[in-house]
């Protein structure tokens, strides 16, 4: 087994008497998509500022390490295997596209004809070629953000940190770049990111770490997440009445909707509840014609965790 890419142990990070990180622990495998969600003021710009080396950790955190780099000993080997598009932009708008792209070829010291074929390669691969010769400042928010993720790759970083990658973009944008992501992924580059919205989570996340006063509230996949809260709910619905009227006797914990002859069982969704279920329906010889494992979305999961139940739900799609 190769060690993760990111792995963090007790990160702390105050500023004056405020704790902003208060004990967080990450554990990364290579090659997968970590976000971290939270809302605005939850600490991601300064996770990500931390593990990129661009600011120090607190002075009590434990053990650190990137792309299997000791963070306290050996920034500078992290700093060669990262890149980081940071939440503002590092794109110069009184430049060109092209001229931007060069400026990093320079910065990783690459040959001038070295940093002319990179830079041809990465404004063909998003789609700036037109605008290549065009100051950035004429570029649309989402022109601009791929020339700062192509400006992070010249250096071929094996691990990438995107702070906030689609805030403030339009839904086209947002999913050109959800595209751009998981291409990333397919090329076996690993991804941390931070996120405000939970459907960007989970689009695009492996593992999904949720941020809130300091500590990691909870940690998992998508579908892991969804299960810690209630209001998971399985539904058989029939088409033969008897049937229905049988299983309706059958199991226990049912909610009767007469009219579509459909059942609703609370239900974490897990294998074990369902294969129960099912033998119970078995067992009386009672098929159903339609059964639906029915989880909470994430939205449900964030605010029960964060307690801010109250917030107006986001709509990103
Ligand atoms: N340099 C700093 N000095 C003092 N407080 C800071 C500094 N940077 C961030 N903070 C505070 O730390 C908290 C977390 O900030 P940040 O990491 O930017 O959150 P997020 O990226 O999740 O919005 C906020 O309350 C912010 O005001
Ligand atoms: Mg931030």
């Amino acid at each position: 087994m190769t060690h993760p890419a990111i792995a963090a142990n007790g990160l702390r990070k105050s500023y004056g008497d405020k704790a902003v990180l208060d004990g967080i622990d990450l554990a990364v495998p290579a090659g997968t998509v970590f976000a971290l969600l939270g809302p605005n003021g939850a600490g991601k710009t300064t996770v990500v500022k931390i593990l990129s080396t661009l600011i120090s950790p607190g002075a009590d955190s434990g053990e650190i390490r990137v792309g299997g780099h000791d963070l306290a000993t050996d920034p500078q080997a992290i700093r060669a295997t990262i890149g980081v598009t940071g939440q503002f932009s590092a794109v110069d708008g009184l430049i060109t596209g092209e001229e931007n792209m060069l400026l990093m070829a320079d910065l990783h010291h690459l040959s001038k004809r070295e940093g002319r074929r990179v830079a041809a390669e990465l404004l063909e691969r998003f789609d700036l070629v037109d605008a290549a010769k065009k100051p950035a400042s004429t570029y649309s928010g989402g022109m601009k953000r791929r020339l700062d993720i192509a400006m992070t790759l010249v250096g071929s970083p094996r691990i990438i940190f995107l702070d906030e990658p689609t805030t403030g973009l339009d839904p086209r944008s947002r999913h050109t770049m959800w595209g751009i992501i998981r291409n990333l992924v397919s090329d076996g580059v690993t991804v941390f990111l931070t996120t405000q919205y939970l459907e960007e989570a989970d689009e695009l996340a492996d593992r999904i770490a949720v941020l809130n006063n300091g500590k990691i509230a909870a940690e998992g996949s998508a579908e892991e997440l969804k299960r810690l809260i209630p209001g998971g709910h399985i539904r058989l619905r029939f088409t033969d009445p008897d049937a229905y009227r049988s299983a309706a006797g059958a199991l226990r914990e049912v909610t009767r909707d007469d009219e579509a002859l459909a059942l609703r069982i609370p239900s974490d969704g897990s294998q074990r509840e369902l294969r129960s279920i099912l033998d119970q329906l078995e067992s009386s010889a009672i098929e159903a014609d339609e059964l639906t494992v029915h989880t909470p979305d994430l939205d449900d999961v964030f605010f029960a965790l964060t307690g801010n139940d109250d917030q107006p739900k986001e709509t990103v799609r």
